[in-house]
């Protein structure tokens, strides 16, 4: 979205994955959705140095509002959980240097049941700007998603005519990817049958052989997906382009759990990228695989390196969801990385492909950066217990100057040294983590 934001990925902080909607603040006042738990996040994130290299936004996810709208139809904070209501929150932000991100829903609910957007759009947009806030997340319950290639412009427009800076993060294409899952039974019958009926007998007549070709045309529930190897492809869904017009990031995946499975799946999912969707991200739009779950419970230090290395790569918003009061040391200096920030933060926002993998070992990704250099990543999704040998030549992963390369290793920022085009070289990759490499033409 060309409205001068997010011009290299956003960094941040956003409640959900770690806190949910936890609104109990009698019981556990310290960890409940409330002003007091992003007002703690965001003086950690000043007097623990996240705010100087680069972390600005601090987001509200769900469960903020009251159950009911005001009597102009206005949305209010939860009068008990945010006392001093939004844009006193805004102005704490601020005041810190840093920006206040809220959440709304497309639909008529959001995904906890608190009131959606639906037929107040403009409003909401009104309000936000009025709260000063500096972001918005738009989720995508409780709607049809047939409806969101009109309202998710329709809400850019809004937010855009406040006046008001405010960076828009959508869910569009993850919802219309969920919308349009084949119906589940065909997978179900793949899975049993080598072949299946689905329409009424043919017969001899040639108006039974055009309705039986017109069922097969319109294809409902994509069942012509589940025909032979591979995957589907729905040539319906809207175009990344369009989308980036709309939004500044998008989700187009399911949420991330704090867990090292959830983490490969959608590293796989990028991996694939269906539709080519890794060209649509640069300066003002980028993709969003969901947030950072380092110094949460689930990964290991090699799984949180494999994170955020993947996520430096992917140009991928860094929102951190996490408790700033209780990570660790490790988890605190990977998210402080410069060398892998800088990555992500490059000015040229070329998202990371991947030129091959070896299923259930190693895959090795490509990021375009603006000095003409590169960022190789080597990825081991491998969990037997010893580092992976990985012998390559930049000519064989696709480089070509034929003065070769100088190259570092970007976690500890090591020099490597220089190597020839065709020159041989080898690497270990830690089980289940990743090695990060910038290489730059002599
Ligand atoms: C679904 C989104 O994908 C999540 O990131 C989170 O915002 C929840 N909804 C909140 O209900």
């Amino acid at each position: 979205l060309d409205n001068g934001l997010a011009r290299t990925p956003p960094m941040g902080w956003l409640s959900w994955e770690r806190f949910r909607c936890n609104t109990d603040c009698k019981n556990d006042p310290e960890h409940c959705i409330s002003e007091q738990l992003y007002k703690r996040q965001a003086d950690l994130m000043v007097s623990e140095g996240y705010r100087d290299v680069g972390y600005e936004y601090v987001n509200i996810d769900d469960c903020w509002p009251a159950m009911e709208r005001d009597k102009d139809g206005r949305l209010v904070a939860d009068p008990v959980r945010f006392p001093s209501g939004i844009k006193a929150l805004s102005r704490y932000m601020h005041s810190k240097g840093l920006k206040l991100g809220i959440y709304e829903d497309f639909g008529s609910k959001t995904c906890a049941g608190y009131p959606g957007s639906e037929f107040y759009m403009q409003i909401d947009a009104n309000t936000f700007a009025e709260w000063e806030v500096d972001s918005l997340k738009f989720d995508g319950c409780n709607s049809d998603p047939k409806d969101m290639p009109v309202g998710y412009p329709a809400m850019s427009f809004f937010l855009n005519i406040t006046g008001h800076p405010i960076m828009f993060s959508c869910e569009w294409p993850l919802y219309e990817i969920m919308h349009k899952l084949p119906v589940p039974n065909y997978a179900a019958i793949r899975s049993s049958c080598n072949q299946w009926r689905n329409y009424v007998d043919v017969q001899d007549n040639w108006d039974k052989v055009i309705q039986i070709i017109d069922h097969y045309g319109d294809d409902k529930g994509n069942f012509s997906a589940f025909a032979g190897p591979g995957g589907w492809n729905d040539p319906d869904m809207s175009d990344y382009r369009t989308i980036a017009k709309t939004c500044n990031i998008w989700r187009n995946y399911v949420d991330v759990t704090d867990s090292w499975d959830s983490i490969v799946d959608i590293i796989n999912m990028y991996g694939k990228d269906e539709g080519n969707f890794s060209a649509a991200a640069g300066p003002g739009g980028f993709n969003d695989p969901d947030m950072l779950v380092v110094g949460d419970y689930g990964l290991s230090y090699y799984q949180q390196k494999a994170q955020f290395g993947m996520w430096a790569l992917f140009a991928a918003p860094l929102m951190m969801s996490n408790d700033l009061s209780s990570i660790s040391a490790e988890a605190k200096a990977l998210l402080q990385n410069k060398n892998i920030i800088a990555i992500n933060q490059d000015p040229l926002g070329n998202q990371a492909i991947r030129l091959f993998e070896v299923p259930g070992s190693l895959s090795v990704w490509v990021k375009k950066m603006a000095s003409g250099g590169s960022a190789i990543g080597i990825l081991n999704v491998n969990n037997q217990g010893t580092p992976q040998k990985y012998t390559t030549a930049f000519s064989d992963l696709g480089f070509t100057n034929k003065k070769g390369y100088v190259v570092k290793e970007a976690f500890e920022n090591k020099t490597m040294g220089k190597y020839a085009l065709d020159q041989a070289f080898t690497i270990y990759v830690d089980p289940t983590s990743i090695f990060i490499m910038i290489a730059n033409p002599l």
